[in-house]
């Protein structure tokens, strides 16, 4: 059934809460699931990453999420738009808009570098298809992936065809683009990568995969793979960026946040664990080495695939579907500022999608050239991707979500949350009430006192 807009006219409603549900696990599984955590689970030595990266979902991102949404939902306007309202509501400073400020500009910067991976993925569905990587060995496959690298216009060309694919379904709006799009996006997602597990079951080293994963060996593990595994849970649960707001500000009235966001992070999760059950068997069966770094899918997976039957097939469908795992997410990456562009200053979505999208092509073109032309400058030993990437993993997100909770926490009454969030229970209401206003800032501020040198 399609709920009727409650608030500004122009506003829609997802048509039901699968969509939302559809809609946010689009934005949450994406390039983050599929190439970020295999490859710094291999880097960080496996099962002990895995277990702390579990538990920081649990303990950080479920409750942020649920924030999120619940402002969102609250305050039925983009980001910024909804904490202003909900910050005059409880008598607080409209300064506090400015975590949706934040979150929208976070987003901007992660999607200038965000594309250009994505753009990585969508060459290789060609290449692969076109048997580039038959009988290829490391040396080979390495040689075709710094080729890429080293090709501007290449990288320019996949990058800006996923910009472009994203700001056409933007444009389109919530009903007509987001959820059309989302309806045959996640489930054939979640297909594609149900039989590439199958078929490393099959084909790769599955119990040495596995036991890669889930046998945690704290040895392994280092204080800063602590806090990777943090970070990598407000990476992967899109949180501290608007992105979840927003989507959130879609909600009809009457969904549970609780069960929803749980399930959006047990999706997410699943996913994350599908993508390291169908990397690492293939990696092992073939000797190569987890810990190769963010080349992890990109060079060691073409080497398997070209080494296995059907591999021209399979390789193809696994990067078909990481460009929709991360369509799925940048258009929740360009929803706040567009919304915002859109609701508070009445631009148009298509002038504001024109718009923003002609900026962010701009930024990713800094982004492909920190692989060729720009390579040698450097800041702090870190080119311009590197950089924002490290800007917004480590710092920007983790601000947002501080931001966040301690709006959600501190400013907003405790019963006007409590209304917002619809939890019945009391006891589950203080839990998460309580996770939030202590336990979620003090590990936000612990991770920044760490990254100061100050821990
Ligand atoms: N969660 C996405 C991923 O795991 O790839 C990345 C992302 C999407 C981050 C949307 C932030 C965001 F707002
Ligand atoms: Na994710």
């Amino acid at each position: 059934a399609l709920a009727r807009p409650q608030s500004s006219a122009a506003r829609g409603l997802w048509s039901s809460r699968w969509v939302f549900f559809l809609a946010a696990t689009g934005s949450a599984v994406g390039l983050g699931n599929i190439w970020k955590f295999p490859y710094i689970t291999g880097e960080n030595g496996g099962g002990a990453f895995v277990l702390v990266y579990l538990a920081c979902i649990l303990t950080i991102g479920i409750p942020l999420l649920m924030a999120e949404v619940m402002i969102g939902r609250a305050g039925r306007q983009n980001p910024a738009g909804s904490v202003a309202r909900l910050a005059a509501l409880a008598g607080a400073s409209a300064h506090w808009r400015k975590v949706g400020w934040l979150g929208a500009f976070t987003g901007f910067l992660i999607l200038s570098f965000y594309v250009v991976i994505a753009g990585w993925a969508l060459a290789y569905v060609p290449a692969t298809l076109g048997g580039a990587f038959s009988g290829a060995d490391a040396a080979a496959s390495t040689a075709q992936f710094d080729a890429l690298l080293a090709d501007p216009l290449r990288l320019v060309l996949y990058g800006s065809a996923v910009l472009a694919v994203t700001m056409l379904i933007v444009g389109l709006g919530v009903r007509d683009g987001l959820e059309r799009a989302l309806r045959f996006m996640m489930p054939g997602l979640f297909l594609l990568l149900l039989g590439m597990v199958g078929y490393a079951a099959i084909a790769g080293d599955f119990a040495r995969g596995a036991a890669f994963l889930f046998v945690p060996d704290f040895s392994k593990l280092s204080a800063e793979g602590f806090l990777l595994a943090l970070g990598h849970a407000f990476f992967t649960l899109s949180l501290g960026c608007g992105a979840m707001m927003a989507y959130g500000s879609y909600l009809p009235k009457g969904v549970s946040i609780a069960k929803t966001s749980l399930l959006v992070a047990l999706a997410d999760t699943t996913v994350a664990l599908l993508a390291g059950l169908a990397i690492f068997p293939l990696v092992f069966a073939n000797g190569l080495e987890p810990g190769a770094g963010p080349g992890l899918i990109f060079v060691t997976l073409p080497i398997a695939f070209g080494q296995m039957p059907l591999g021209q097939v399979f390789g193809g469908l696994f990067f078909v579907m990481l460009v929709l795992a991360a369509v799925t997410s940048t258009i929740s990456l360009s929803e706040p500022g567009i919304a915002w562009l859109n609701e508070r200053f009445g631009v148009s979505r298509t002038r504001a999608v024109l718009l923003t999208g002609a900026v962010l092509w701009l930024m990713s073109l800094a982004s492909v050239f920190s692989f060729n032309h720009w390579a040698d400058y450097q800041l702090f030993g870190h080119t311009f991707f590197d950089s924002m990437d490290y800007l917004t993993a480590n710092w920007l997100m983790p601000l947002g979500g501080l931001g966040t909770v301690l709006f959600t926490g501190w400013v907003l009454q405790k019963e006007a949350v409590r209304e917002a969030i619809g939890i019945a229970q009391p006891g589950w209401f203080n839990a998460w009430w309580n996770l939030l206003r202590y336990g979620t800032p003090v590990a936000i501020t612990l991770v920044f006192l760490n990254l100061i040198g100050v821990l």
